[in-house]
């Protein structure tokens, strides 16, 4: 059957009919969660069936579709969730990464008023239209590296109204774009300059104002804050997390990042969904997340970009048996990273994480992180269809293949992506 051809960034989009059927024939190695078992799996020589946006069927030698892939030379993986960025800013950080090259460190950056508030103008002044364009821009890319659900932060606005426009950002790229993206208001990222003597202040114009305001405008589904010293301590960020459950939204925290900030241990206390980056965690706090039942994200593209080694302990949370994801942190400072394969090379690399352990992370744990395990994040029956088909065959090749695009097609939603 002879697909209508448009191009999407630097995808080829096959436009298929809303009804039509789709099989991967013949896979020659498919790895996925599989929920029956409780673990990963690797089935070979499989067919997917696939009906508008669903998975129907999965086994050998399935019968005939309205369009058929040949799979039978390679790799095919869930498509990656990305539960942790930051896309919504105007104009990259470039500058700031020269100063670090010279030996400034992003502390020093942030203390000399550079950091998350230089991204801050930007943002306030930029219109809606502006920051659309430059979110799609920044979904294309991230669509073509595989990714087909991610979680995406206001944060660079910090006043209502643009807090208010960043979450309208999300929600209209959202509505337009192939990619499902679950957004989260992260007023509580940084203190503006213009509280930078009364911290307090803010932290109660984000309890009193803008939180009442975000629900309001409906869009929101979690809320995130930076806890840790220097930015909002624990009980700032307790404050603004137990107002923001009042207010209905769920919760998840930057936690632990530079310093043991105790955050951990907060994301344990609240029951977060997620707490995130743990590079500083103490073994306290690590066991605070195991009994809450807290997801730990990791996200070493963040230390790696910022030239640090001290990635975060992996290997005493899978001791302790946490629940461990792995997202880009993508933002214009410390992390300007969409790649999540080249998420799973540093997660092999430098946590010593097994390859099957890593593509957990970056797709069911991921969608656990965002509480969409149900629908996504495995390649199952009843699941969307939301599929890589790599240019590889073995799993190990993702990671190995480092900085190569090894990415053949990125089906969402039963919609086919053909890498250009
Ligand atoms: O997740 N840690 C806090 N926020 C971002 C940094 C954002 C920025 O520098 O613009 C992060 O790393
Ligand atoms: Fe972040």
């Amino acid at each position: 059957m002879q697909l209508r051809m448009q191009k999407i960034g630097a995808l080829i989009f096959r436009v298929t009919k809303n009804n039509m059927s789709l099989i991967l024939k013949n896979i020659k190695n498919c790895v996925t969660w599989d929920s029956e078992r409780g673990g990963m799996l690797i089935h070979e020589n499989i067919d997917i069936a696939i009906e508008k946006d669903q998975i129907v069927e999965m086994g050998a030698h399935l019968g005939s579709a309205d369009h058929a892939i040949d799979c039978s030379k390679n790799l095919v993986t869930p498509g990656f969730v990305d539960s942790h960025t930051h896309p919504v800013f105007l104009e990259g950080r470039e500058k700031e990464f020269s100063m670090r090259l010279q030996g400034v460190s992003y502390e020093e950056i942030a203390r000399a008023g550079g950091g998350i508030v230089s991204s801050v103008s930007g943002v306030r002044e930029a219109s809606e239209e502006m920051l659309i364009k430059k979110m799609t821009e920044r979904m294309d890319t991230f669509l073509s590296l595989g990714t087909t659900t991610i979680e995406a932060k206001s944060g660079y606005g910090l006043d209502k109204d643009s807090e208010l426009k960043s979450l309208s950002v999300i929600d209209k790229v959202n509505q337009a774009h192939a990619i499902d993206i679950h957004p989260t208001f992260m007023g509580a990222h940084a203190i503006p300059q213009e509280f930078k003597n009364d911290p307090n202040a803010y932290v109660q114009l984000i309890c009193e104002e803008m939180l009442p305001a975000v629900r309001k405008q409906g869009i929101a589904e979690y809320c995130d804050v930076f806890c840790e010293n220097g930015y909002f301590s624990s009980d700032m960020s307790k404050k603004i997390l137990l107002t923001a459950k009042e207010h209905g939204l769920k919760i998840r925290l930057h936690a632990d990042e530079f310093q043991n900030s105790l955050a951990a241990n907060l994301a344990g206390e609240l029951n977060a969904v997620s707490a995130d980056h743990l590079m500083a965690i103490s073994d306290e706090g690590i066991r605070a997340l195991k009994e809450n039942n807290v997801i730990a994200t990791l996200l070493p593209g963040t230390t790696f970009f910022l030239g640090k080694t001290e990635y975060a302990p992996y290997a005493k949370m899978k001791a302790l048996g946490l629940d461990i994801a792995l997202a880009t942190d993508f933002n214009p400072g410390s992390c300007h990273i969409q790649s999540m394969p080249f998420i799973l090379s540093l997660a092999c690399i430098y946590l010593k994480m097994d390859i099957l352990d890593a593509i957990k992370a970056t797709t069911v744990m991921g969608a656990k992180a965002l509480q969409v395990e149900d629908e996504k994040g495995s390649l199952e029956v009843g699941k969307k269809a939301d599929i890589v088909i790599w240019d590889l065959v073995d799993p190990v090749q993702i990671p190995y293949s480092v900085s190569k695009d090894c990415i053949d097609t990125v089906i969402k939603n039963g919609k086919i992506f053909k890498n250009s």
